[in-house]
């Protein structure tokens, strides 16, 4: 029978005694004809709504940093953000993510300094949501910016501790509630952190502070400039392999998600972005949830590498790439080039 939802255009045309397909009363080019109808016909779009703009924050005050694997992308201090996230709000961009730069003096085997009310995040969430109480704010849950290890979890015997990393995430999360985080988005991929972040969450009285999480994250190379960004790429002994996924996998990101959302996460993540675009497709297709998709430090440094060098039209490739997400399933995208893209599709 004929599907509405996915036309079987070749039984259709079959139906009505045609061969299916058939040139040339069948001529797919009338609809690319003009720019009116290629508009008509589009079937997806992309929009400031479905954006995320992530920004790297450091102590201080009215300084930047530039990020140099980042061409374009800045580490700011907290005073700076006010303006700097009132002008993504106006662009219509509905959230932000705060990552945290953390001096190496205050980086610690314990990571006590996640746990510090007054860490340069909550600093920042604060300062943010004073100055726009209506733009929604993600917290990262996960220690490596305060790890001297570089590591996501608490590192016992040169393996990253499970159970005990559960409990810091937790208390993570609550402070960062506190300050007044909307989002928690645990990146770290330990077994049971979303239930654990829930549980912690909801009894300190945060019901309504959603869970985004990183579900399907993989052990990538990609994430190369965030590590110069946050400070932790240099901190990091050994690599993610015992906690993020495999890149060889799909199926196990499905069980990835399928936990995820049966201990409580809101919306979900595939990261890296680009080249996961097939996880992200069946993720969404099998759990129907919000899906967001991270493009990643390195396929932002990708496109602007080879758009300084003259090789790639970069605004043309980045919104490409920003399309390609939203057809492969995405609801929203973390991406560095969230304000250019705002600031192009304002332009139309
Ligand atoms: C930290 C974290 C990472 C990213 C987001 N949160 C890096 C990592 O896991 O090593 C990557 C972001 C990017 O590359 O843009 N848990």
């Amino acid at each position: 029978m004929f599907d509405v939802k996915r036309p079987d255009w070749w039984a259709l045309e079959e139906a009505q005694g045609r061969s299916p397909g058939a040139f040339p009363r069948t001529r797919l080019r009338r609809n690319r004809h003009d720019a009116w109808t290629r508009r008509l016909v589009a079937e997806h779009r992309l929009s400031a709504d479905d954006l995320i703009w992530p920004v790297f924050v450091i102590e201080g005050t009215n300084t930047r940093v530039p990020v140099a694997s980042m061409p374009g992308v800045d580490r700011l201090t907290t005073d700076l953000l006010a303006d700097v996230v009132g002008k993504a709000k106006d662009l219509g961009i509905p959230a932000i993510a705060v990552f945290p730069y953390v001096e190496d003096r205050l980086k610690t085997a314990d990571c006590r300094e996640a746990l510090n009310p007054e860490n340069v995040v909550c600093q920042a969430v604060r300062a943010i949501k004073k100055a726009h109480p209506d733009i929604g704010v993600v917290c990262d849950v996960a220690l490596d910016p305060f790890n001297a290890d570089g590591h996501d979890g608490i590192v016992r015997n040169g393996y990253v501790a499970n159970d005990e990393t559960l409990e810091m995430l937790g208390r993570q999360a609550i402070v960062q509630a506190e300050a007044g985080a909307d989002i928690a988005a645990p990146s770290d991929m330990m077994d049971g952190r979303v239930g654990a972040i829930r549980d912690a969450l909801d009894a300190s009285g945060f019901i309504h502070c959603r869970i985004m999480s990183y579900a399907a994250k993989y052990a990538s190379a990609f994430y190369g400039p965030f590590r110069d960004a946050v400070g932790s790429g240099k901190a990091l002994k050994g690599d993610k392999k015992t906690y993020q996924m495999d890149p060889a996998n799909s199926d196990e990101a499905l069980r990835e998600v399928g936990l995820d959302i049966a201990e409580g996460a809101d919306m979900v993540m595939v990261k890296p972005g680009l080249a996961y675009l097939d996880v992200l497709r069946r993720v969404k297709d099998a759990f129907a949830i919000p899906t967001f998709a991270y493009n990643t430090s390195g396929e932002y440094a990708m496109l602007k590498a080879a758009g300084a060098q003259g090789w790639l039209d970069y605004d043309r490739v980045m919104m490409e790439c920003l399309l390609a997400f939203k057809r492969a399933g995405a609801d929203g995208i973390l991406t560095y080039a969230a304000v250019e893209a705002a600031t192009l599709l304002k332009r139309g």
